[in-house]
């Protein structure tokens, strides 16, 4: 239980068991709650994310003149007005901690022929902007922004865009479809070519809706578009709220424990390929498809893992599970090598220092390099200390987790930034260590 915004975790002395649903995916549910807001019609979302974050992109759609009500058991219904279905907000709209609301909203902001500003909250307002400010002003925005139109603030005046060739520095799903976005919206046709492949959400789900848009390997083109149709939409359970307990189940002994319906999309799933790689026991089964996306059950038994080099192409396929990748390689037999992952400290704190400095705390033996960590795995963990999340819910989770593992109680500052991604992990949890919980996974 979180009192006072302090978890107190007591170590596991019990092996996890029992099978539970995994929350929806929070970058789908703003996917889903964006692109409906410009469907033409009606569109129901089900099971949509209740954490913070999704909150904050349905509070700016409904600052932008969209109706939204949130009906029961996570049901979302969004009155789409079409792609020039928007008003001008007559105050600031505020992304709060979210980097995928501002930077997919900065893209339709751009279609829009109105004057808006957008902004977050401190750390969000620390977060790069010019990653997505650039190509916006290429394809024709005017956009002016703090820090030399680097940070929040930002204000833009939309319309009038025509589409660009454009070559991304960084794989980033989140200026990638802020492009796709403003691509909707500009005359002719806009190519985004990536470095490496990023999440394909945006996408899969532009197509699902029937937009004009075609993929060869890492580029996408999209082409002015007059609408997109509504339709009902399903979320997957999130892979990255998913992959704590996947790690958590892997290094407690004896563990065995099942996850129903969880997004295994492949530009999504790194971290299954990793752990498989360090020996985990994962297999997924049930395999489906709900509204474009790959969904599983999958089930996960304790294992010996092993310490690897985890770089290159993959990174930007876990690039969110890698805090919780670096606590499975702390109990790790080994070395564990993690490059290529700079754009980590561009996160919700800078994710290299902040789970260098937490996973120290409890004893790991962790260095931090310019681009990734290196980490010496060890049997156990001692734990008793007071640990921070440093203001990042994966942070917090991802030290909750080692904790579980550790010889003593681990305290963790400022855990109620949990509720951004993920408001029922400590219930859940609960339940995989309550001895009385039912036990049925095979
Ligand atoms: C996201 C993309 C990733 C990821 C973030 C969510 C998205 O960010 O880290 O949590 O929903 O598109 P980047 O695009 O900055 O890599």
């Amino acid at each position: 239980m979180i009192k006072n915004n302090v978890l107190i975790v007591e170590p596991a002395i019990t092996p996890l068991s029992g099978t539970i649903e995994i929350p929806p995916d929070k970058s789908l549910s703003h996917r889903a709650a964006i692109l409906g807001s410009i469907c033409n019609g009606k569109v129901k979302i089900n099971n949509f994310s209740s954490g913070a974050d999704c909150k904050s992109s349905v509070d700016v759609i409904k600052n932008l003149g969209i109706n939204i009500e949130y009906t029961s058991n996570n049901q979302l219904i969004i009155y789409g007005e079409g792609l020039k279905g928007y008003s001008e907000p007559i105050n600031i709209l505020d992304a709060g901690n979210s980097g995928t609301t501002i930077r997919l909203m900065l893209g339709l902001l751009s279609g829009c022929d109105f004057y808006s500003v957008i902004t977050g909250d401190d750390s969000l307002r620390k977060r790069p902007m010019a990653r997505v400010i650039g190509p916006l002003k290429e394809m024709g925005a005017k956009i002016y922004a703090r820090n030399n139109n680097k940070l929040a603030p930002i204000s833009v005046i939309g319309g009038n865009l025509t589409g660009i060739n454009y070559e991304m520095e960084i794989a980033s799903a989140q200026v990638k479809s802020c492009l796709l976005l403003a691509g909707m919206y500009a005359e002719g046709e806009t190519v985004i070519t990536e470095p490496a492949k990023s999440r394909d959400h945006t996408e899969r789900m532009l197509k699902y809706l029937g937009a004009n848009l075609s993929e060869e390997r890492l580029k996408v083109t999209i082409k002015q578009q007059s609408e997109l149709e509504p339709k009902e939409i399903n979320i997957a359970g999130d892979i990255s709220s998913a992959s704590f307990f996947i790690v958590a189940a892997s290094i407690i002994n004896d563990s065995a424990i099942k996850l129903t319906n969880v997004g295994i999309n492949p530009t999504r799933s790194g971290i299954i390929t990793v752990l498989n790689n360090m020996g985990a026991d994962i297999t997924i089964i049930n395999q489906r498809e709900v509204t474009g996306e790959p969904v599983g059950d999958i089930i996960i038994q304790s294992a010996k893992l092993k310490g690897i080099t985890i770089a290159g192409d993959i990174i930007p396929t876990l690039i969110d599970e890698i805090p919780i990748i670096a606590v499975a390689a702390a109990y790790a037999e080994g070395t564990t090598i993690i490059k290529n992952a700079e754009d980590l400290r561009n996160k919700e704190s800078d994710r290299l220092a902040t789970i260098k400095l937490e996973l120290s705390k409890l004893g790991a033996l962790i260095e931090e390099t310019p681009d990734g960590l290196i980490i010496q795995g060890q049997n156990i963990l001692k734990g008793g200390c007071e640990c921070d999340s440093h203001y990042d819910h994966r942070i917090a989770m991802s030290i909750a987790i080692a904790a579980l593992a550790a010889e003593k109680t681990v305290t963790i500052d400022n855990a109620n930034w949990i509720r951004i991604s993920f408001p029922n992990f400590i219930e859940l949890l609960d339940k995989l260590r309550d001895k009385d919980y039912d036990k049925q996974v095979f």
